[in-house]
This record gives structure tokens, sequence and C-alpha cells, in this order.
């Protein structure tokens, strides 16, 4: 974006408490960049950062948030929950003049205007993706694990101009999933593309269900590398080739950087 880059520093009392510190004055627009994974201290160092360059001179406050959480929490499954997606939403939302974030859970939510008080934005990691699917070669299948992924299935099949398929999948406990996948075009090689794997329950599921339909080479892609303890190995013993992920969350499995996307859809300063 050929804009400055400046650090906030953070320190933490012994107490755990945060002090954040920005440079000062601040300018005019300030954009915050900070992936919300291990999210709960993350979040009150980006709304107290919010606070501070206001305080400092910014009359405009964004978020670059790569990965949201809470965003799953879509509704309350079981009595006595909250909604914390709404409750996060809100939190950001009142906070920030706009929230820039890549491949939000909307599963009962078609989109994050329904949640978020404040312009925000969803980045797609399609382009992203595609390409790294193109380069895996001709003739590789898009697999989605369930029928929520279609559009964006769909989308990265189209970019990358592969076959696509999408299964069906129950969930039958945090670590139990069941994928099937119907009638598959005939392919050598299936890249399962997901947007969060958080127990690997899922993706495992998935490139069990290609493996034994007789897909040979079965890699996975995620864009946001949550990974629970003990997650990737599961993918792995499932048998992927190969797990990679897009850099919204750090993680040694980054190999698709999306810095490029958040760019192009952040205005240049008015
Ligand atoms: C669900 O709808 C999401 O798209 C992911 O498939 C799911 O959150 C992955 O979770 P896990 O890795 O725990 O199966």
């Amino acid at each position: 974006m050929h804009v400055r880059v400046a650090p906030i520093r953070v320190h933490r009392f012994p107490d755990r408490e945060t002090l954040i510190r920005v440079g000062s004055p601040a300018p005019a627009r300030a954009v915050i960049v900070r992936s919300l994974d291990d999210p709960n201290s993350k979040l009150v160092e980006v709304l107290l950062a919010a606070d501070a360059l206001r305080r400092a001179g910014a009359s405009s406050v964004e978020l670059v948030a790569p990965y949201i959480p809470y965003m799953r929490q879509d509704k309350v499954f079981a009595p006595g929950e909250p909604v914390s997606q709404r409750v996060i939403a809100s939190i950001l939302g009142r906070n920030f003049d706009a929230v820039f974030t890549m491949e939000p859970h909307l599963h009962r939510i078609r989109s994050l205007a329904e949640v978020f008080p404040t312009r925000a934005v969803s980045v797609s990691a399609a382009p992203a993706i595609a390409s790294w699917v193109k380069g895996r070669g001709a003739g590789t299948l898009v697999a989605g694990p369930d029928e929520e992924s279609t559009r964006w299935v769909k989308a990265i099949a189209r970019q990358a101009e592969a076959s696509w398929v999408v299964g069906k999948k129950r969930r039958l406990g945090d670590r139990d999933v069941r994928i099937h996948f119907g009638t598959l075009p005939a392919a050598m090689r299936a890249v399962v593309v997901d947007d969060i794997a958080s127990s690997g329950a899922t993706m495992a599921a998935a490139i069990r269900a290609l493996r034994s339909a007789g897909i040979k080479q079965v890699e996975a892609v995620v864009v946001h590398a949550i990974f629970a303890p003990g997650a990737l190995t599961m993918i792995r013993r499932a048998g992927a080739r190969r797990v990679v992920s897009c850099d919204t969350v750090a993680h040694p499995t980054n190999a698709i950087r999306v810095a490029g996307l958040f760019a192009a859809a952040l205005k240049p300063t008015r």
C-alpha cells in the first residue's frame, strides 16, 4: 500500500493487565493489523489500541483482523449459551470505523452487515487458494467438506479451472465427523479446502472419504490454521499428502500469502 508502518507497544503488567502505547501524534487514518486467534487477550489489546490512536489524533481507526474469533457460535446451540458472534461483532463494530477480515464463518447469516454495526468487509481467500490449486497441475479436483462450502468451493474451482465436489457432513461430536461424497468426477488428485481446521476432524473425515473413493493423492488447504492439539496429526494420519494454510493465523503450515488481497480491499487514503 506504500504507507508507513508503526509498531504498537504492548506491555503486560504482573497482574496480566495490558498497557498499550502508540506513536503520538497518530495519523488521521490508522489501520491496526492483528489476527485474533488465541483471542481473549488480543481482543482487549486491539480495543485499547483503537482508543489510544483516537486520543493521539486519529480520526479514523480501521481493523484488519484476518481471523475473527467466535464467529461459529452464531446461535444458541444449547440453553444457557450466548450468541458469541453478535457479542464480538458488536464490540468490534462500535470501536472501529471499518473491519476487514477473511472468510469469516457465515453459515446462519449471509453478510457481516447483519451483525457488525460498522462497515465490515469479508475478503475472499478464493483467488489466493485458486492460484495454489492451479499450481498442483491439471486434473485436480477441489473438494469441500459440506454443502455450506458450495459457493466458496465453486469460486475456487472456477478460478483454478478445476472440477469440484462437496460432501454431506454429519457431526456426531467434537472429534467425530462423518462425510460422504456422492459420485466423484474421475481424478487422481484432490485438494480439500475448508475455512478453518480446529479439531481437524472435518478435514480428516473428508480426506478419508476421498481416499476410500479411490483418489490417490489428497492435499488439504485451510484458510485459518487454528489446529487444536492433535489436529495436524489426525489430518496427516487420514492420509493428507500435504497440509497448507493461508497466513491469516501464523502457523508452520502457512504457504498461501493473503496480504495482497487485504491491501487491495483497503482503499487508498481518502
Ligand atoms: C464448519 O462448518 C467449518 O467450516 C469447519 O469445517 C469446521 O469448523 C472445522 O472444525 P473441526 O476442525 O473441529 O472439524
